[in-house]
């Protein structure tokens, strides 16, 4: 009972201080800003130049008058009248290509003959409009965001995900990849049916594979990213508050611990024979502090407690919030 009000107490304090530090940009920025709507090819220019940031571009999904960011004349089925042949670049007019936070998968392959014949319907018609290449509009379905009778998807398919809403990302996966060669989209799968190490599954999250035997903690590991390891893992899990398991008013665990804390988690890492790693990059609880990503068998000793168990979870869940607070 006491931790509730204590939620609802640092979620009350949480929403007072986001007022107070996140002050709305004026209606005169606002309008000045969607201006580019007419011009988005300017817009790559005017990010190198400095003369606009990437908070200020103007997002143009789901509304009913930005029709003309995408769009030039009247668009139909037939005729989409879109501003630009290539609709990769359409898109990267506002969303910055090379980012690995904004997309997760590349574009312009030709898809084998063997994913061509897994496609559904739908899938294979987008690829045809997208000149036979993976383009943006292979997974995102836009005439969702386009029009007004679908905007209630947004709800429950924020991203318009074609054949969406999934549960789980790879469900949009396999639409196109073979289920039988998951391993190769679960990267915590690094010990093959042989029982030797694929190393290759180190990848995703390493920039090459670590020696087991040699790099004995996280400040030994190299990671993919150099700031903010959550980064790793958001890319395939859509990140939902938690714990305590109660939505986005929860406190937010992803932050650095105060000292009480660190001595707390500390002290539990020698109790149990647990790691509680904190990432190196920021000092900050991060996913894998709470979750082992390896598989179990790969790593041993403390290092491995929590591979495969349930969640992932370093230790079981009932013991997970004691693991860090002393209460
Ligand atoms: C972010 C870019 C973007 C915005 C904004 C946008 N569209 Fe689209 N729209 C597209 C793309 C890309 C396609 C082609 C999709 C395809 O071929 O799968 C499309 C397709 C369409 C189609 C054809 C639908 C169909 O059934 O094939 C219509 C009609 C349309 N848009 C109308 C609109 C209207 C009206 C608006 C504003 C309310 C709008 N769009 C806003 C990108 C956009
Ligand atoms: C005028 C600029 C602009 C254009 C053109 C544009 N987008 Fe966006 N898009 C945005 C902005 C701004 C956001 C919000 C970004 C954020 O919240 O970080 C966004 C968000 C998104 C999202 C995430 C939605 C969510 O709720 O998380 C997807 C997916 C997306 N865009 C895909 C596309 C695709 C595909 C195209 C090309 C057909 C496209 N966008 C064209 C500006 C644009
Ligand atoms: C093969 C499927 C696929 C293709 C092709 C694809 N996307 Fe996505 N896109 C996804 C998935 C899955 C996510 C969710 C990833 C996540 O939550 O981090 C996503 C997320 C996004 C987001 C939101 C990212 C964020 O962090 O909020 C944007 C923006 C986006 N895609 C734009 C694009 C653009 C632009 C293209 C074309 C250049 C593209 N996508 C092509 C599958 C795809
Ligand atoms: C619209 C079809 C489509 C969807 C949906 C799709 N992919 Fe792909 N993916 C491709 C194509 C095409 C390639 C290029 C290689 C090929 O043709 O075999 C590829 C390549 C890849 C690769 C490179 C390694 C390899 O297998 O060749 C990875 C990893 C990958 N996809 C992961 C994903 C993930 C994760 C998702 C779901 C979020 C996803 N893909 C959804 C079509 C798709
Ligand atoms: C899904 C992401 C991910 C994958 C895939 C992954 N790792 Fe890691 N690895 C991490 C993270 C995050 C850490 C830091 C937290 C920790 O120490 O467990 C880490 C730490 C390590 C460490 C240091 C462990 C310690 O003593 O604290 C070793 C060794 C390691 N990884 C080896 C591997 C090998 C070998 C593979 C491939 C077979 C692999 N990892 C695949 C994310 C990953
Ligand atoms: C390339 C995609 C990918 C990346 C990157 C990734 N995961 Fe996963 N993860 C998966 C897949 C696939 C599964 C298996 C889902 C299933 O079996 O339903 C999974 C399962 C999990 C589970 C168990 C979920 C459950 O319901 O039991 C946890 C926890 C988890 N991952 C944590 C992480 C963490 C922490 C990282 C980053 C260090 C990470 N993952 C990076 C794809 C990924
Ligand atoms: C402070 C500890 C903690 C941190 C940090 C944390 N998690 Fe979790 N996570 C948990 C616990 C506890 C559960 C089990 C919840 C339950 O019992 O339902 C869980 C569950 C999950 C699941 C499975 C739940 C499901 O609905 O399938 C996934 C996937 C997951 N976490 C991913 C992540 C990712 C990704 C991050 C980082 C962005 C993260 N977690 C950060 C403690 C944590
Ligand atoms: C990996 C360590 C870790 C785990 C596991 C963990 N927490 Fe936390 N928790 C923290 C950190 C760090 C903070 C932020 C403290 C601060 O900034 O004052 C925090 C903050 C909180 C707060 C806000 C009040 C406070 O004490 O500062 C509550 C409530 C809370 N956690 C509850 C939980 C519950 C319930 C669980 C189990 C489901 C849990 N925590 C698991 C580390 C953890």
């Amino acid at each position: 009972m006491a931790l509730k009000w204590l939620w609802v107490g640092v979620a009350m304090l949480l929403s007072f201080t986001m007022l107070w530090a996140a002050e709305p940009p004026t209606k005169k920025a606002v309008a000045r800003d969607e201006r580019l709507f007419e011009q988005i090819e300017e817009i790559p220019n005017l990010l190198a130049t400095g003369k606009t940031t990437p908070e200020r571009i103007p997002d143009p999904h789901w509304r009913e008058d930005a029709c003309q960011a995408c769009h030039k004349g009247r668009p139909t089925a037939q005729n989409t009248a879109l501003r630009g042949k290539n609709i990769n670049r359409l898109c990267f007019n506002c969303h910055v290509p090379d980012s690995a936070k904004n997309h997760i998968h590349a574009v312009d392959m030709k898809p084998s003959a063997e994913k061509k014949n897994r496609m559904p319907e739908a899938f294979a018609q987008a690829l045809k409009r997208g000149g036979g290449v993976i383009t943006c509009i292979a997974c995102h379905d836009l005439p969702m965001q386009c029009q007004k009778e679908r905007f209630a998807e947004r709800k429950l398919n924020p991203m318009f995900f074609r054949g969406g809403p999934f549960q789980y990302r790879t469900d949009l996966c396999f639409n196109c990849h073979d289920p039988s060669q998951y391993e190769r989209l679960n990267p915590h799968d690094q010990i093959t049916d042989e029982g030797t190490l694929n190393k290759k599954a180190c990848l995703p999250c390493h920039r090459d594979s670590p020696n087991r035997f040699q790099v004995k903690s996280i400040a030994d590991a190299s990671f993919n990213v150099t700031d903010d390891l959550t980064q790793l893992c958001t890319g395939c899990h859509p990140w939902i508050p938690h714990p305590p398991g109660i939505s986005s008013t929860g406190p937010n665990h992803l932050t650095k611990p105060t000292p009480e804390i660190a001595a707390f988690m500390k002290e539990t890492e020698k109790k149990y024979g647990v790691e509680l790693p904190l990432d190196p990059t920021n000092g900050q609880v991060f996913c894998a502090t709470c979750h082992n990503p390896h598989e179990r068998g790969m790593l041993q000793g403390s290092a491995g407690r929590g591979a495969d168990a349930k969640f992932r979870l370093r230790r079981p869940s009932d013991k997970m919030c004691p693991s860090c607070h002393n209460k």
